[in-house]
């Protein structure tokens, strides 16, 4: 029987210590550290989760700005807009949603903002740095992926860990970090020829494709822990995520739900960068 993994009570103990350490710093400091989130567009979904950003870091007591840009702001306009952000010696994360209007390159946006404001740990530099194995900031779903992994108390070291999907912001970042870890990691993509017989391998699952119900209990070991990524809306406008919960849930032993799972980890660890770019602004 599979058992399920809090996200959302994991998520509030992060942003707890976030809040106490918003408070320490702020003493410290004497200064908040503050989150500048852009969105352009109306994309509902990324509505959500800039709403949910702002209202985490007001939760841990941090200032933050919202910047809501129109759907036909030109690619000049918004890189402008991050060059003040960038400047601006009181902002210490600025945060672009993605994903942008088809007229904007997003290389272009994620490129032009500091690295040291970087609280997505998307640019070039942090990317880097995450697969040098420097200093850097680590993307935040990724490193909420490790957190509920090892709130299973299931240790990763020497585990077979497989990851399904390649993108730049969750599958290759999540595979670098379970290599960190000392898991021998392998990575399943849309052009794997049998997907089953790769995720039966796994010890320690994370799905993140975006195709609702790819992964059946059928796919999986028995005793594997298994970490969704998806969020996906089925035919009834529900939520769900990549993994069949209801086949799935019986052959693992631990399972994060969707909702309630990544989602608010996600946001959490955001927190934790934040305060990341701040310290290592102010310690500059
Ligand atoms: N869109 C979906 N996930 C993310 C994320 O982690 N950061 C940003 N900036 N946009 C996203």
């Amino acid at each position: 029987m599979g058992k399920i993994i809090d996200g959302k009570a994991l998520s509030a103990a992060v942003k707890d210590e976030a809040r106490a350490k918003v408070e320490e710093l702020e003493a410290r400091f004497g200064r908040k550290p503050c989150l500048c989130v852009i969105i352009v567009g109306e994309n509902p979904a990324s509505q959500v989760y800039v709403r949910n950003k702002v209202k985490a870091a007001a939760y841990t007591g941090m200032d933050s700005r919202l910047i809501e840009m129109p759907a036909d702001t030109t690619e000049e306009t918004l890189l402008e807009q991050i060059k003040a952000l960038n400047e601006d010696p009181a902002v210490d994360g600025v945060l672009v949603q993605l994903p942008l209007p088809k007229h904007i390159d997003e290389e272009k946006v994620i490129d032009a903002i500091a690295r040291e404001k970087d609280v997505d740990g998307f640019h070039p530099g942090n990317v880097s740095g995450l697969w040098l194995g420097k200093d850097c900031i680590v993307p935040c779903t990724p490193a909420g992926v490790i957190r509920l992994i090892d709130s299973t108390g299931v240790s990763i070291q020497g585990k077979t860990a497989v990851v399904v999907g390649r993108s730049n912001i969750v599958g290759k970042p999540v595979a670098k970090l379970l290599l960190d870890r000392n898991a021998t990691v392998v990575i399943a993509h849309s052009r794997t020829a049998d997907l089953g017989a790769v995720t039966r391998l796994a010890d320690i699952l994370v799905v993140a494709v975006g195709k609702a119900g790819l992964v059946t209990g059928d796919m999986l070991k028995p005793g594997t822990v298994v970490i969704d990524v998806g969020m996906n809306r089925n035919a009834e406008g529900k939520l769900c995520g990549d993994v069949d919960f209801a086949s799935c849930e019986p052959v693992a032993s631990w399972i994060t739900p969707v909702p309630g799972g990544v989602g608010p980890m996600t946001i959490a660890m955001l927190m934790q960068n934040t305060i990341s770019c701040y310290l290592s602004r102010m310690q500059e």
